[in-house]
């Protein structure tokens, strides 16, 4: 392969020899649960046809090297070769971060990993609130338990992945992304208990209903989205503490208006009012989902992006526009997903509004002055083929 190609490059390209095999993990949009998952509650994600590959093989030493296929110039050749044992929190950064994170999680949960090399290459939009992070740790994550012959549950790898996240690239995500990357599967979304990860499928055939469910990437993602996460994060604990409870989760949405009178501080008690209303959202939606009832899951969207908006403050203006305008053209219902203050919003539409939607919502970016959104329909998968490839 030539520098300045722009052709992804392939194992052989990069390492010289075929892999011992490719191994596949999606992103994810979450319908409804949002900063719940830390808070030890209920989340409902769906799969994304879009996935990391990660192609790996084994070496016959305990040195591992990773690779990505979206750097073919050559300004990204694999990085160093580094012994698994020697693998540190904080020594690595960047993207590798994920893949070795995941080796370093499992060798010091005392697996027995040898030496790899590992070339990834994803579709998923990277920085969009769709889970690029999780599916890459999940990808590797299903190469290193096949290769080396790991007796781990997937429910055992999305916590050796989380660990990764957490401890490894310094990232103090929930165990979502991860559980949703491994165990969500087409047409259906994954109704999970953060706390026991106890999980169900529960039907979502939008298909027969005629809807679909579209994704406003903003390609924005501002800078206080990092430290806002962990402060949303530790004010939760906080206020669990200040309520005797061990999670939020353990507030019951009959107990909130009683909650929230113990609460002094008026941002603490908009912060858990979002957490325990929006855990109610998720069983009224995952309730909607079981009776078919699609198109009244619009509303409860709406209710939660508004919950996100103005109590626990993590949406931001371009956010707000791709969810009013969406709203505005016919959405049955639109909020921002994942960790906020950028990435993306999802809309609930009729099939066949997507393409007045998809207008309004550039429209409204033009006239405020915002860049140009990325636009796709995540759900039914047959309908992204028609529609094109998110990148
Ligand atoms: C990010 C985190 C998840 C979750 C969401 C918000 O995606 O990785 O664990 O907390 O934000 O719901």
């Amino acid at each position: 392969m030539t520098a300045g190609s722009t052709a992804p490059r392939t194992f052989a390209d990069v390492y010289g020899r075929p892999p011992d095999g490719t191994w596949r993990a999606p992103g994810r949009v979450n319908l409804i649960g949002e900063f719940t998952d830390y808070n030890e509650g209920f989340v409902l994600p769906t799969t994304l046809p879009f996935a990391t590959r990660a192609s790996v093989a084994r070496r016959d030493d305990d040195l591992v090297r990773v690779a990505s296929a979206q750097y073919p110039d050559g300004t990204s050749a694999a990085t160093e070769a580094v012994r698994v044992s020697a693998l540190r929190p904080g020594t690595v950064t960047g993207w590798p971060a994920y893949a070795l994170g995941v080796f370093w999680s499992l060798h010091t949960a005392g697996c027995a990993l040898g030496g790899a090399d590992v070339l990834v290459d994803s579709e998923v939009p990277i920085g969009a609130g769709l889970s690029s992070s999780a599916a890459l740790e999940c990808s590797v994550g299903l190469a290193v338990r096949e290769l080396f012959g790991l007796d781990l549950s997937l429910e055992q790898l999305a916590l050796a992945a989380q660990r990764a996240e957490n401890e490894f690239v310094g990232v103090p995500c929930g165990i979502m992304d991860q559980m949703a990357s491994l165990l969500c599967v087409p047409g259906h979304a994954l109704l999970l208990d953060a706390r026991s990860l106890d999980h169900r499928q529960v039907p979502f055939d939008l298909e027969r209903s005629g809807l679909v469910l579209m994704v406003l990437d903003t390609r924005v993602r501002h800078a206080l989205g990092d430290s806002a996460y962990g402060d949303r994060r530790s004010a939760c604990e906080r206020a669990a503490a200040l309520l005797g409870v061990r999670a939020l989760r353990d507030v019951r949405p009959e107990d909130l208006g009683a909650a929230l009178t113990r609460l002094d501080d008026p941002v603490l008690a908009r912060r858990v009012r979002h957490v325990v209303t929006e855990g109610a959202r998720v069983f009224e939606v995952a309730r909607l989902l079981e009776a078919s009832r699609l198109e009244e899951v619009g509303p409860v969207l709406t209710d939660g992006h508004r919950s996100l908006r103005d109590d626990y403050e993590v949406s931001c203006a371009e956010l707000d526009t791709a969810v009013d305008a969406a709203l505005r053209a016919g959405a049955l219902g639109a909020r921002m997903v994942g960790g906020g203050f950028g990435g993306s919003a999802i809309a609930l539409v009729r099939s066949g509004a997507t393409g007045a939607v998809g207008e309004a919502v550039r429209a409204a970016f033009a006239a405020a002055g915002f860049s140009a959104p990325r636009i796709f329909v995540a759900a039914p998968a047959a309908a992204v083929a028609a529609n094109g490839h998110p990148r």
